[in-house]
């Protein structure tokens, strides 16, 4: 942790996790749950911001806040008193840069005039607001409640209270859901104009969560369907302007990430798609929390109570935790390029970390022919000094970005299964 305060980036990011929400969707796969006792809200905010001052206690105070992540479960539906504590004592602790985006994952069933209103007064400026989809059928078959403004009025008084950048996320390959059904959904997010939206795929895992296994008696569509919901959402928000980001992430022409994308200064953490300028090195706190530093990783324990328990005793509740050894860095960052740019520039890379251009490829035991069938189907150019993967090519550019991995070797014709 000390280490870091000599690394890259010097800028902090900071994700808090609340770990609650007042009801279970079955199609969730997040470290959530209810909280089994009338006092474990309050003891584990008590244990957060015990977690937080040890840390903190560790972080050189001149290293400025760029970027905080409210997630969860459902942040927004803690006693509000505590959202409020928590974040005068992250200002109590850190130094907070002007322009930094405070963010939280709110559902939309919880979210009234009153919590706009406080979320900005203590400095939030960006909100994800979990939709899902806008169908009482749909969110009926997930257990889930719908939002409990209209749409129209929850964004008329976030863009009122100067959010100045809305996201809206959406799932597809629910129960229920008919290409129709998904079609209106996103007629309807465009209707509202988000900065950004999100189309996740639904990632059925019953062995993480049981009650998914309702989901499949209801019945859910096939690998086909979802591709074309996939197909559909996709063609829908680039007609109409929005940008794609990475395979499912969308974002306005105008948006931070769209110009970031152009500049080829996007990025990615544990968080989400974010900008090179605001991302620090993430230091996580509460239960499942992961840290992101320059060299090393580290995962809070994930069950709730435990984590109480381990910060009540140590101040600290580190599960596990990984160093970064230096040649793991560079492939981080050459993946990191190719992922969410489409973009590597082997003599540029290599500077960052002393190398020549050759010394780079080696390193990665890259060579050109990992690449032809991505050159065959006209999804990237390849030159002397780097790649510039194109459009088509980003919806396959995992299998791209493994071409740069030293682990693994590409197999001829492995991409068009794993779209
Ligand atoms: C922590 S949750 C969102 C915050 C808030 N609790 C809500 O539901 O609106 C983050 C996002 O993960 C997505 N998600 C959750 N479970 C998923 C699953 N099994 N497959 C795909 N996306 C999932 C949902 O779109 C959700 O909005
Ligand atoms: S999707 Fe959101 S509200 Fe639903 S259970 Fe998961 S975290 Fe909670």
């Amino acid at each position: 942790m000390l280490d870091s305060n000599h690394e890259q980036p010097h800028n902090i990011s900071i994700y808090i996790h609340i770990p609650f929400c007042p009801r279970l969707c079955h199609f969730c796969g997040c470290n959530t749950g209810i909280a089994k006792e009338k006092n474990h809200i309050e003891r584990y905010v008590r244990a957060l911001i015990r977690e937080i001052r040890t840390v903190s206690a560790l972080i050189d105070k001149n290293r400025p806040v760029t970027q905080v992540h409210w997630g969860g479960g459902t942040p927004n539906s803690i006693p509000f008193e505590y959202i409020e504590e928590i974040m005068a004592m992250l200002k109590d602790e850190f130094l907070f840069s002007p322009k930094a985006e405070v963010a939280m994952e709110c559902s939309p069933a919880y979210l009234t005039h009153d919590h706009i209103d406080m979320l900005t007064r203590v400095g939030f400026n960006r909100i994800s607001l979990g939709v899902q989809d806008f169908h009482a059928e749909v969110l009926q078959a997930v257990n889930r409640l719908s939002s409990l403004l209209p749409m129209e009025e929850l964004f008329a008084h976030l863009r009122a209270n100067h959010f100045n950048s809305i996201n809206i996320d959406l799932i597809y390959g629910l129960p229920r859901q008919t290409p129709e059904i998904f079609a209106d959904n996103i007629t309807q997010a465009l209707a509202l104009s988000p900065d950004r939206l999100v189309t996740f795929s639904y990632a059925h895992v019953p062995w993480v969560n049981k009650a998914m296994e309702k989901l499949e008696k209801i019945g859910l569509p096939t690998t086909e369907e979802k591709f074309h919901l996939f197909e559909m959402a996709y063609g829908m928000l680039i007609s109409n302007g929005y940008v794609p980001i990475g395979l499912d992430h969308y974002a306005k022409p105008t948006d931070d990430l769209a110009v970031a994308l152009q500049e080829h200064k996007l990025h990615r953490n544990f968080q989400g798609y974010c900008t090179r300028e605001t991302t620090g090195q993430v230091y996580a706190f509460g239960s499942s929390g992961i840290s992101q530093l320059w060299n090393a990783y580290s995962q809070n324990i994930k069950n709730y109570e435990q984590y109480i328990e381990a910060v009540e005793n140590k101040g600290m509740a580190i599960e596990r935790g990984y160093h970064l050894k230096p040649e793991e860095i560079m492939v981080r960052e050459v993946i990191n390029a190719v992922m969410c740019n489409g973009v590597l520039d082997f003599k540029e890379t290599a500077s960052q970390f002393g190398l020549t251009a050759d010394e780079l490829k080696s390193a990665l035991r890259f060579s050109p022919e990992k690449l032809d069938e991505f050159i065959e189907d006209d999804l990237l150019e390849l030159n002397d000094n780097g790649i510039q993967v194109n459009r088509q090519g980003m919806l396959v550019v995992r299998n791209i970005a493994m071409a740069f991995d030293p682990q693994l070797d590409v197999k001829q014709g492995m991409y068009s299964k794993t779209i």
